[in-house]
């Protein structure tokens, strides 16, 4: 991807690899804060509280917490240390359920512990800052491929629906179903981008309306409930979204509120992409019914954006954060090597062999 759009770097460590920085999404569009995080308690906090949110950006922020958690600890005992390790890991893999690229992070972590048998203390620290630094670099690759593959699947001028934020925020760099718009205004297509804002914590008004206009798209806010209609009348050509889990089926899980997007793509017959790295694909979930589904507090909904409360304070609420999207309502999952078609469970397999 040239240069002509610039996006912004939300999620790296610092020159002297004591800190964690992180763009603080839960300011935005308002506030861009960098956060500056040294212990592992912050950067448990920073994901769960979606300070940093979405899931490849997760993914790569818990490899860094994990470096800087086992950083600090002194002891030249490898027992020791790897107990330290295995405790720091699983805190950081409590901080949420949904998004498997948490787990693959750290997984791939432990691998590379694994890996270096007969090392010192000091070596293995340094190994693990270098692993940390790889998923970053390999992420910002696989969503530059990611970008390609989707773009040839959609046309100049077309009008495109999102929902929720797969951008370059959500990423290392370009995003997922975000990273075809940038490579496309790039080449003067001319999307026209329409956000769902949704709710409850408003992550395509915050954010996708946001990082889409500072790089000089075309981009519309709309409310949820606006998606039938905009499609009703044409507005729109493809759907793109990003995604947390993927099973074996092809059931995605994806923010609250995609799958009446995918059911709506069906009704109107427009095409629903799901973007999604290799590293979002969960061979181990066979359906998406394997799939946990994070439940979030009712403040989100009932208290979180008016001074006053916006619901009457008695009242339950029910907050689940991501739906399961059944594969029989997806066009395609475009990943970084190539879009997979139906039957899902066939071709997903492949991939993996591959
Ligand atoms: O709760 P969030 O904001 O972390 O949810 C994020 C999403 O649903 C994204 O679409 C998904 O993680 C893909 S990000 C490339």
């Amino acid at each position: 991807m040239s240069k002509s759009v610039t996006v912004i770097e939300s999620v790296k460590l610092d020159d002297t690899n004591s800190a964690l920085i992180l763009l603080d999404q839960t300011a935005l569009p308002n506030y861009k804060n960098f956060l500056h995080l040294t212990t592992v308690e912050e950067v448990w906090d920073a994901i769960y509280e979606l300070k940093v949110r979405g899931a490849p950006a997760i993914g790569i922020a818990a490899a860094y917490g994990l470096y800087l958690g086992v950083k600090k600890i002194q002891t030249e005992n490898m027992e020791e240390f790897k107990q330290a390790f295995i405790q720091t890991k699983e805190k950081l893999a409590s901080s949420r359920p949904t998004a498997v690229n948490l787990f693959w992070a750290l997984d791939r972590m432990h691998a590379r512990f694994d890996k270096s048998k007969g090392e010192t203390v000091e070596k293995v620290k340094e190994l693990l800052r270098e692993e940390a630094d790889l998923i970053k670099k390999e992420d910002q690759e696989v969503c530059e491929a990611i970008g390609k593959h989707a773009l040839s699947v959609l046309e100049p001028g077309w009008g495109l629906l999102t929902h929720c934020n797969a951008g370059t925020i959500a990423t290392a760099k370009y995003g997922t179903a975000l990273a075809p718009i940038y490579l496309g205004q790039e080449q003067d297509y001319n999307f026209k981008v329409f956000a769902d804002e949704t709710r409850p914590l408003l992550q395509g008004a915050r954010l996708t309306a946001w990082e889409l206009n500072e790089a000089g798209v075309d981009v519309t806010l709309i409310c949820d409930n606006m998606a039938s209609i905009v499609m009703k009348q044409e507005k729109i050509q493809a759907v793109l979204v990003g995604c947390d889990r993927v099973a074996k089926n092809g059931d995605a899980a994806n923010k609250i509120g995609t799958s009446g997007v995918a059911i709506l793509a069906k009704h109107y017959g427009i095409p629903f992409y799901v973007c999604a790295p290799m590293s979002t694909i969960d061979m181990n979930s066979e359906t998406g019914d394997d799939i946990e589904i994070e439940l979030r507090s009712q403040e989100e909904i009932k208290e979180k954006w008016y001074a006053e409360p916006m619901a009457p304070k008695e009242v339950k609420a029910y907050n689940p954060a991501f739906d399961v999207t059944d594969h029989s309502l997806i066009t395609g999952i475009v990943t970084e090597k190539g879009i997979i078609y139906p039957s899902y469970e066939e071709n997903l397999e492949k991939l993996f062999k591959d």
